[in-house]
């Protein structure tokens, strides 16, 4: 559908431009060279990605998790089911294995769901939408088991348990000091709660979804768009007590994976209630990453887009796959020039992901696809390494420009 509404664009381009005929058929022209080229790399990248997954199998104990790995020790490292990666491994895998149709991959996907099943009881952690809807989400849309339904719902259910009426929000991390705190990242948990609400016509997990993400509407952003990372809330009145990052450069800085997942956040708010202040929002959020002077040429952002270092700083492949795979869907339900923008911006990303300096050789990387994800320079942690989520929303990415 994205690809039609694209072919719209271009073709009201060329009849916009009726005087320039030849310039018209040459954009045209110079697109589809770029696409045909652009799907050979997706489709080299699918078999890379199949043939990492495979070689990660080896590496990953049976009990765990892929985390990530450390290159200059070749260390694999994994988690148990309860970190908040644990459902991009086997959503990853059922995405490979929609694509390739491939036993192996097919059958460990089913092995880590075993594994990760419990996860469905956990109300400790907020990130039970990437936890359970990015695994049995997908694993119930190719497949209707009812045995994946229940999980999702029971998911949903113990997510929904961290929802306070007076905060307006879902708690995001639980804290000693007594704060309610909330994460941007938690727009992204609230698919699972639109998902829970279709299956079962209980609209208690749609209203909490709803609410939560108004909360975050009005107290999460900037003037210029951009969001904050943590908010500290009084859980008692629900007045904010502070405004914050963790995982970015300052508090007034803007953390670049923290955009992408507002960005994906509202576009998926604007899916499910073509509500159009969500679509306002996500927009809004597009163009304070696309228009941004420190967003580099070939639209891979820096973990930061406010880094002192600037253009010395790392870049966060993680957080450009999360934008490309949102920008190709919010570039269905835009006019046809933002529409042609995010396209182009997402195509622009997934190449530059899809080329050598980010895709890994066969063999190396721990099995994983994708280099240099940045997870949490103030901690010192995860720096310039493959991330399982990285990997999830590239390969998703391929997956929606594809189809
Ligand atoms: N807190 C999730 C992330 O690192 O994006």
């Amino acid at each position: 559908m994205k690809k039609h509404l694209f072919g719209l664009v271009v073709a009201s381009g060329l009849l916009a431009s009726c005087g320039q005929n030849t310039n018209g058929s040459q954009h045209k022209e110079d697109l589809e060279v770029e696409e045909v080229n652009l799907s050979k790399q997706i489709s080299s990248t699918f078999d890379r990605a199949n043939e990492q997954y495979k070689y990660m199998m080896t590496r990953l104990p049976e009990d765990k998790f892929p985390k990530t790995y450390h290159p200059k020790t070749d260390r694999f490292e994994a988690s148990g089911s309860g970190w908040w990666c644990s459902g991009f491994y086997p959503g990853t895998l059922l995405y490979l294995d929609e694509y390739h149709k491939d036993e192996a991959i097919k059958n460990e996907a089913l092995r880590a769901l075993d594994l990760l099943e419990k996860e469905q009881y956990n109300t400790s952690t907020h990130d039970l939408g990437f936890m359970m809807y990015c695994s049995f989400g997908n694993a119930f849309r190719l497949d209707p088991n009812p045995a994946y339904k229940d999980v999702l719902i029971q998911s949903a259910k113990s997510l929904s348990s961290r929802f306070s009426e007076k905060v307006g929000a879902i708690k995001s991390w639980d804290s000693r000091e007594g704060d309610f705190l909330v994460i941007i990242d938690n727009m992204m948990n609230l698919e699972l709660l639109f998902w829970a609400t279709a299956a079962t016509g209980d609209s208690t997990y749609y209203d909490i979804a709803i609410k939560h993400a108004d909360t975050t509407l009005k107290n999460h952003f900037r003037e210029d768009h951009s969001s904050y990372h943590v908010l500290n809330y009084n859980p008692e009145t629900g007045e904010v007590n502070k405004k914050r990052t963790a995982q970015g450069y300052a508090d007034e800085s803007a953390w670049a994976r923290g955009q992408a997942w507002g960005l994906y956040g509202y576009t998926v708010m604007y899916r499910v209630t073509k509500d159009q202040k969500y679509l306002d929002q996500a927009v809004a959020i597009a163009e304070f990453v696309l228009n941004h002077p420190n967003m580099p040429d070939d639209k891979i952002p820096y973990w930061d887009f406010d880094a002192p270092q600037i253009p010395n700083e790392l870049r966060d492949s993680s957080a450009g796959a999360i934008m490309a795979s949102a920008l190709l869907e919010l570039s269905g339900y835009v006019d046809a020039d933002k529409s042609e923008k995010y396209w182009g911006n997402a195509k622009e990303m997934i190449t530059t992901l899809t080329g050598p300096e980010y895709i890994a050789a066969a063999g190396t990387n721990g099995g994983f696809l994708l280099k240099h994800g940045v997870g949490h320079i103030p901690e010192n942690s995860e720096i310039d390494v493959p991330l399982t989520y990285g990997d999830y929303y590239l390969v998703e990415a391929m997956l929606r420009y594809v189809q």
